[in-house]
């Protein structure tokens, strides 16, 4: 079967190539240039485990290809998916849907035969209508389909996230359009995967209400976890606790320094202003995205906090900024907000990440970067593990405290057991722990 992915950024490349990788054959479209002349050289545009490894073999296997030319890249697809970026509008919250409008128009334009034009991209409820209302008004001749099919891929597992889903959500109510849809997915609908095939615009919610149900729940345990610190309990084992009950679930659960990313900041931004639009509040994602905001510079209190609260001058080197492990991205990464707060209360900033480097030196103006977790902690006044990268996961705490100059180490993500970073002669702050003495 013939793809057409338009948009090569996260969700098109790991999704173009996964496709192809079924055997299909695919043709990634996108405007800029040099991104696609990079990828027909295999330099991926981002960093995600295995990506470079599928594209090479699926092009080698002449499954998949990369174009500027959207004309060439629609002619002759059945399923053409709209994979362009749906940034947060400048002021507003709203989702901006300028390039999936464009994208349809172009693909509207392009069509040369009957195919289903999928929106793999998070839009808001509505806008598959909206896609539609352009098909037709381009193309009213055309023989098509506008489908709802939302991505649930994770940055760093995105390529095992698309391999083995835990349900693929298609929102159309036209059965040959289906069919179409039931091809395209067909190695995971044959290994039974569920594929769930529901109305266009209870796809689009789904989507929404997944994230944010998410973003809920991390919230919650965090809430749960500042609880914990006062009254003495341990939250891990609350999560365990009630993780095992399998009404709750273990996944989700781990109490940290709020949470970041492309995708839960956004969409839990555009989940509200549609349910604004609609005037239908929904007050429980209000506040898990005030809480979670608070919660990001309550990090760098809590930093402070075990600097003896006086931060004026402290060397403090952070270890992993990126919003969270085997990803390059830095986008709301909550390093950002505990970086702000060490700086204005007149700390001197470190910074080491194994992959997110180059992404975070705009963005961390005045704080010096070093290739090793070592090197950043030499002379440090206190360490503070942000982001649970395996390499930071595995410290030799022993040999980081004989560096430092005072044995503070704050773990926002609970790696390591207490009594082991006390051994090593450190002073352990954690999250959802009440503080040792
Ligand atoms: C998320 C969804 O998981 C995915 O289905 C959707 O398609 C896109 O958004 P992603 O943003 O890549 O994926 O990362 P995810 O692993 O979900 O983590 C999001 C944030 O939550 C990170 O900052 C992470 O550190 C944080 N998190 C996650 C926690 O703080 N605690 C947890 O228990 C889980």
């Amino acid at each position: 079967m013939r793809i057409a992915m338009i948009g090569t950024g996260y969700v098109g490349l790991v999704s173009g190539a996964c496709f192809s990788d079924f055997g299909h054959d695919v043709v990634c479209v996108d405007k800029d240039q040099s991104k696609i002349d990079s990828l027909k050289q295999g330099i991926m545009p981002i960093y995600e485990p295995g990506l470079d490894r599928l594209v090479a073999s699926n092009v080698k296997g002449g499954r998949l290809s990369f174009t500027t030319d959207l004309q060439e890249g629609v002619a002759g697809a059945e399923a053409i998916f709209i994979a362009v970026g749906t940034p947060s509008r400048r002021g507003d919250g709203h989702a901006d849907l300028s390039y999936v409008f464009g994208a349809a128009r172009e693909i509207a334009e392009a069509l040369t035969g009957p195919a289903v034009i999928v929106t793999k991209s998070t839009v808001p409820v509505g806008t598959g209508d909206e896609v539609e209302r352009i098909l037709r008004e381009v193309r009213p001749d055309a023989r098509a389909w506008v489908v709802s099919n939302p991505e649930f891929l994770r940055e760093g597992a995105a390529i095992e996230d698309f391999k083995r889903p835990d349900r693929i959500v298609v929102g159309i109510d036209d059965e040959e359009a289906a069919e179409v849809m039931r091809e395209v997915y067909r190695p995971l609908y044959l290994n039974k995967a569920p594929l769930l095939f529901t109305g266009r615009r209870t796809a689009e919610l789904t989507k929404y209400a997944a994230n944010a149900f998410l973003a809920t729940k991390i919230t919650f345990i965090n809430e749960i976890a500042d609880l914990c610190e006062i009254v003495g309990a341990d939250v891990q084992d609350v999560s365990r606790g009630i993780g095992l009950d399998n009404r709750i679930g273990p996944k989700f659960l781990h109490a940290g320094p709020g949470y970041g990313g492309s995708c839960f900041p956004k969409d839990t931004l555009a989940l509200l202003k549609t349910a604004e639009d609609y005037q239908t509040p929904l007050r429980i994602v209000e506040s898990v995205v005030t809480v979670n905001e608070a919660r990001k510079r309550a990090m760098g209190r809590k930093v402070i906090q075990a600097l003896g609260g006086d931060a004026r001058g402290a060397a403090v080197a952070l270890l992993g900024l990126t919003f969270k492990p085997n990803t390059d991205d830095m986008r709301d990464a909550p390093s950002l907000s505990i970086v702000q707060a060490l700086q204005d209360a007149g700390a001197n900033v470190r910074g080491y990440d194994p992959e997110g480097i180059e992404q975070a030196r705009p963005l961390m103006p005045d704080v010096e970067f070093f290739e090793s977790p070592y090197k950043a902690a030499e002379g440090a006044d206190a360490v503070v593990l942000v982001t649970e990268w395996d390499v930071l996961r595995a410290l030799d705490l022993t040999r980081l405290a004989r560096t430092m100059k005072q044995p503070i180490f704050v773990d926002l993500r609970n790696v390591y057991p207490p009594a082991e970073v006390e051994e090593a002669g450190l002073r352990l702050h954690s999250v959802g722990r009440a503080q040792r003495s």
